[in-house]
């Protein structure tokens, strides 16, 4: 059986190995590597228990620091798991400093680099996961594409060979949890009777913590919604707000980190969502509710296009126009892209002809 080695570290990378993993055993031997990027319970082991993903094989530890030292840290211990381990390929999902890491041991040993969510573009260098989705995809052998637009930016980087449009591993994903879902428990702990309306909120981008002003214009503004707004908040965010003093406003209700069935629990019952997150914005589409996102731009463009994501950036009027708008029309948009639920399936298939 030919072995493929594969890098995770952070939240979202487990949701997306979860249905890849279920389908990549049947075919393949995989090496799990979790690089140890997210550390805390609620970020991370509760998904492995909750999405039955299975234990890593190397848990590297590598925990928080800045950028290039996470980054370095993570590639000398890859590299050194990859010379003893000899993977066919390396697979490495989405645009954090995980993904960077496994793409460039993989280039620097000349072992071929398989990337799950490729072409995606935000055309912001100063995000992070921007210089990482770039880099990543300008080393792999096989490039799996969520969208078409995906396709269309790879092809506009003379990207063109090895790239596979399959769908989003995350709507398979969904589709598995909505078949077990018990969303009323979910709601009850949260303390939201029947009927009762809210917006779901999740905040977590450097370029939005990082920037004190900003950070609190927008939890001012999200706070100004008139049903009261859950935020689970992501200990970055936490650690910058407890740093600074900055004031909660009373309609916005924190909580810890919520986990993956919550999370789509809490999506789906909401009026609208409203994330800097990249998946969420997907999430939220997927499960047919409008997205505000608090970000200029967006790598999900189609979920604008469609009319049910609307860019607010750090602007109160933009959102509040836009909480309007969602509040006066009924949704519009088609629902339809991000594929079948089934891109698991097609990514494996491709695999077991290509490696
Ligand atoms: C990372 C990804 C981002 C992804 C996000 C999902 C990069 C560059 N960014 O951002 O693309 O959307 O994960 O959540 O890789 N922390 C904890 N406990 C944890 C994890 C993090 O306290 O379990 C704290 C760290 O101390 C650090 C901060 O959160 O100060 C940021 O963590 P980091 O892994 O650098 O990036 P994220 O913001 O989570």
């Amino acid at each position: 059986m030919k072995k493929i080695l594969t890098v995770i570290g952070a939240r979202p990378q487990f949701i997306k190995c979860a249905p890849v993993s279920q389908v990549l055993r049947k075919k393949f031997k995989e090496i799990l590597v979790h690089t140890g990027q997210h550390y805390d319970q609620n970020m991370s082991d509760v998904f492995f228990e909750q999405l039955s993903i299975p234990t890593p094989n190397y848990n590297l530890g590598i925990g928080s620091s800045t950028h290039a030292v996470q980054t370095a840290q993570m590639m000398m211990k890859i590299e050194e798991i990859s010379l003893s381990e000899k993977p066919d390929a390396i697979l490495v999902y989405g645009d954090t400093n995980s993904t960077l890491a496994g793409a460039l041991v993989a280039a620097k040993l000349l072992i071929p680099l398989v990337h799950i969510e490729a072409g995606l573009r935000s055309f912001n260098k100063k995000m992070p996961e921007e210089v990482n989705r770039v880099c990543t995809d300008h080393l792999s052998k096989l490039l799996f594409c969520p969208t078409d637009v995906a396709v269309t930016n790879l092809l506009n980087e003379n990207i063109s060979q090895g790239v596979h449009l399959v769908g989003d591993v995350m709507k398979d994903a969904i589709f598995q949890v909505l078949e077990n879902l018990d969303v009323s428990t979910v709601l009850q702990k949260f303390d939201i009777v029947e009927n009762k309306k809210y917006y779901f909120f999740t905040l977590h981008r450097q370029e939005n913590t990082d920037d004190l002003d900003r950070l609190s214009r927008i939890l001012n503004f999200v706070s100004f919604s008139k049903y009261p707004v859950i935020f689970p908040i992501h200990p970055r965010t936490r650690k910058v707000i407890e740093q600074n003093n900055i004031r909660i406003p009373q309609n916005i209700i924190l909580h810890p980190p919520v986990n993956y069935f919550e999370s789509i629990a809490l999506q789906k019952k909401s009026e609208c969502v409203i994330t800097d997150s990249g998946g969420m914005q997907k999430e939220a589409y997927i499960l047919q509710k409008p997205c505000i996102t608090l970000r200029p731009e967006t790598e999900w463009v189609e979920t604008v296009q469609d009319g049910v994501n609307i860019l607010v950036d750090d602007n109160a009027e933009k959102f509040i126009e836009a909480i309007q708008k969602y509040q006066n029309n009924k949704i519009v948009g088609t629902f339809v892209r991000y594929g079948d639920g089934k891109a698991s399936v097609k990514i494996v298939e491709t695999l077991e002809k290509s490696i």
